[in-house]
Parts: structure tokens; sequence; C-alpha cells
């Protein structure tokens, strides 16, 4: 009776909305392509930079956005996980990293070519200035907000990289991610390709440094929509 009675109240009340923890993979500090040790106050501010992380084989966004972000953005998974976006980084905090894989059907940047970028202006295809554009289907994600999805089918923000700040030396560290990581369905989805371009370890954990490039050095051709 009293188990009956238990299992209709908990049938009535609100169920508790699960809630997406960080994930914290081995720390890396951004360099350039020359290995000097990324200063952030000399991030060019809206340019598209790419570093990966926090596999060989996984491309993520680096931007410094200009402006401080509105920090604590409520964010939620397609798995309905919900999760609470820190905010930008440096002394301004501006300083913002996602994964540059599409939450929708897994667009990302190669070296030939980039359908995904952050674009500081509105376009033909965008109603929006200051997102990260995929030009697949048109999923648009802001930057100053966790990159919540502002436009197109993506069930779910980019997944955010952490990032930490060293005040210090003005060097900025990834040390993991937040959000919905889609890199299982990536590896799954381009085992072929990620085995050639990265030489059969696109799995290899970055680890003590991961090299930041400007995604017009990165990438052959960008495709602007
Ligand atoms: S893959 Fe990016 S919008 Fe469809």
């Amino acid at each position: 009776m009293f188990a009956c009675a238990a299992s209709a109240l908990a049938a009535t009340l609100p169920a508790t909305p699960a809630h997406a923890s960080p994930r914290f993979y081995a720390r890396a500090r951004l360099v350039d392509p020359a290995g000097r040790p990324l200063r952030a106050r000399a991030l060019p501010a809206n340019r598209n930079f790419i570093f990966h992380y926090p596999f060989a084989g996984t491309p993520c966004f680096l931007l410094n956005l200009g402006k401080p972000t509105k920090p604590f953005a409520q964010l939620k998974t397609a798995n309905e996980e919900t999760y609470e976006w820190p905010g930008g980084v440096g002394a301004e905090h501006s300083i913002v990293a996602y994964s540059a894989i599409c939450a929708h059907r897994l667009t990302y940047p190669t070296r030939e070519i980039s359908f995904i970028s952050y674009r500081g202006e509105k376009s033909a295809g965008s109603r929006f200035a200051q997102v990260i554009h995929c030009c697949s289907e048109h999923s648009q994600y802001d930057p100053a907000e966790g990159a919540k999805v502002v436009a197109g089918p993506a069930p779910q923000p980019l997944a955010a990289i952490l990032l930490e700040y060293d005040p210090e030396n003005d060097g900025l560290y990834a040390v993991g991610t937040l959000g919905g990581e889609l890199f299982n369905e990536f590896f799954s989805k381009y085992e072929f390709r990620l085995a050639l371009d990265y030489g059969g370890h696109p799995k290899t954990t970055v680890e003590g440094r991961s090299i930041v490039s400007e995604l017009t050095e990165y990438c052959k051709q960008q495709v602007k929509c």
C-alpha cells in the first residue's frame, strides 16, 4: 500500500533535471605555430583560430570576442542535461573556446575546406552578427553565451572547451570540456578520413601543449554563407 502511494507520488513530482558535469582531460598550454606560448592579450579580436583538443583529431575554435562575455549562461544538452557555462577568460573575460564540430551533423573544419566558422558581420545567409555559423544547414551559435543555438537545426550548443588563464604569464591552457561532447559520433562518422589526416592516431590525447593556428592559415578554403 505504502509502496503504491510512494510510486504514485513520484509519478506526480517533476523529474530532477540531470546535470552535465565538466570533463577534465590533460592540461595543454596553447602555443603559436612556432611553439611559443600564446599571450592572451595579444590574441586579435574577432578572428578565427583553430587548435586541437582534447584529442589530436578534434578541432576547436579559439576566439577573442573583443568584449567581456556574459558568465553563467544556463544551457542544456540534447539529452536534457543542464549546465552552466562559466564565461570567457583572460584579463577582459573575452576569450572563449568551443569544439568546432557542428552539433547538427558534425561538419568540421579540415585543412582543405571549412563550412563552419565565426562571423563578425551579418551576411546574406545570416541575420545574426558575431555568431559561429555552419553553412551546411545554417546552424548558428552565440559564442558570447556558451555557444547556445540561436538559429538552425542543431539540437544543442557546441561543446565548450574549458580554458584556464594564468595572469602571471598571460598564458592560456585547455583543461577540459563542458556540455554535449560528440567525439564518439565524430570518430565513428569520419573514421577513415581522420585516420588518413592524423597519421592513424586521431584519438591520441593532447597533453602538454596544443598549437593554435589562424583559420586562414590552417584551411585552404573557407566557405562563407
Ligand atoms: S551540420 Fe552544421 S548545420 Fe547541419
